[in-house]
């Protein structure tokens, strides 16, 4: 898949050399990297909460040495995120920030900023930037306020702010808007607000180029393909509405959480393999569609366990590589999706 023009990635992270954690540093995850991957995204080092100690600074140390390493190895490199507009995903300085007696002001001077100051940096090493992440609310598909967003007037402006600024400093690179809204039944109104925001663009010129469709799977019990067949109808009505308005499409941070499924692993890796192909070959049909990245290459690394624990006690299986390295039936169906196209 490296080649092609649909690209294969994965989130990468930075550590010391010699940590073990799922970084370039690691030997062991670097090779999957370098075997696998055209492109990868740092999964944590470019947010707010990263790169901004206080209002004044920008700590680039750790994007840097990850950019280099993706150079040297002929990678391309995504950017996550400009803005994720969340208040618990915000450095806490910038939630409680004083924004005096101009706060609009304050706060698009902030923001803009803050985009041109990242953009800049990186350059044209980064071509496709997560612009904003996640500010559609799941439970009402309204918009998330956060302090910026409140400080000028409402969401509808930091985000429209926010991608043009982008536009304006990266003339070419591919701006999208990334969120989580997933397939499954419990999704509807997530959806429903992620196509409002989405039309709200297209009638407010905002340059938006593409949808980032997360894609953290959750399998949801045993019959994989009672499953897909109840949530399949509803997600292709969703996505060509969303190339029907112009998007392009990118699958940004594939995993799977394997819920409900019983063990061991020889039953449940199978069933996640199945559930990943079944998505896969809905995604890979639309010619929207570019690049498919995975959040995270092995299970050992993988945000999964420490977010949602399994009920069982038993570990994660939702990455290409199980903590053994060793390639998981989830790795054959990614590799027979792309190969099917
Ligand atoms: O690096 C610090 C470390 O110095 C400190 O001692 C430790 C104590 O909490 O925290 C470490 O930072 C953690 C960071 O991951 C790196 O491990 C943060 O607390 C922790 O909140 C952070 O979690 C990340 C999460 O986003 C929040 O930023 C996950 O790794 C990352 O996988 C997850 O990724 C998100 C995407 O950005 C957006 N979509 C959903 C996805 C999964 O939640």
């Amino acid at each position: 898949a490296r080649k092609g023009k649909r690209r294969f990635g994965s989130a990468f992270g930075w550590s010391p050399p010699g940590a073990d954690a799922g970084s370039f540093a690691n030997p062991a995850y670097a090779a999957l990297l370098e075997r696998e991957c055209g492109v990868l995204v740092p999964e944590n080092e470019l947010k707010w909460q990263a790169l901004r100690p206080d209002a004044a600074s920008f700590a680039f140390d750790r994007v840097d040495a990850m950019l280099d390493y993706a150079m040297r190895q002929g990678m391309a490199v995504r950017g996550h995120t400009l803005l994720w507009h969340r208040p618990k995903w915000m450095p806490a300085w910038a939630e409680s920030h004083d924004f005096g007696s101009t706060p609009a002001t304050e706060a698009e001077r902030l923001l803009t900023t803050h985009i041109e100051t990242v953009m800049r940096h990186c350059g044209p090493r980064i071509a496709s930037w997560d612009v904003v992440n996640e500010a559609v609310d799941p439970e009402t598909g309204g918009l998330i306020e956060i302090a910026l967003s409140r400080a000028m007037g409402g969401a509808q402006q930091s985000i429209d702010l926010a991608f043009h600024t982008a536009r304006a400093h990266a003339p070419a690179a591919e701006l999208v808007y990334n969120d989580f809204m997933s397939w499954g039944a419990g999704s509807a109104t997530h959806r429903t607000g992620v196509l409002r925001l989405l039309e709200g663009f297209r009638a407010r010129g905002v340059p938006v180029d593409t949808l980032g469709i997360q894609s953290h799977l959750v399998t949801n019990g045993p019959d994989i393909a009672a499953t897909v067949a109840r949530q399949e109808s509803d997600w292709r009505a969703f996505l060509d509405a969303v190339v029907a308005m112009g998007y392009r499409l990118i699958i940004t941070e594939l995993d799977v959480r394997d819920t409900g499924l019983a063990a061991p692993f020889a039953v449940r890796d199978p069933l996640v393999a199945d559930y990943t192909r079944a998505y896969l070959d809905i995604m890979l049909g639309y010619p929207q569609l570019g690049d498919v990245l995975v959040w995270g290459m092995c299970d050992k690394y993988s945000w999964l366990d420490g977010f949602d624990p399994r009920d069982d006690g038993k570990p994660r299986r939702g990455c290409c590589y199980d903590p053994d390295f060793r390639a998981t039936p989830m790795r054959a169906a990614i590799a027979a999706a792309f190969a099917g196209r």
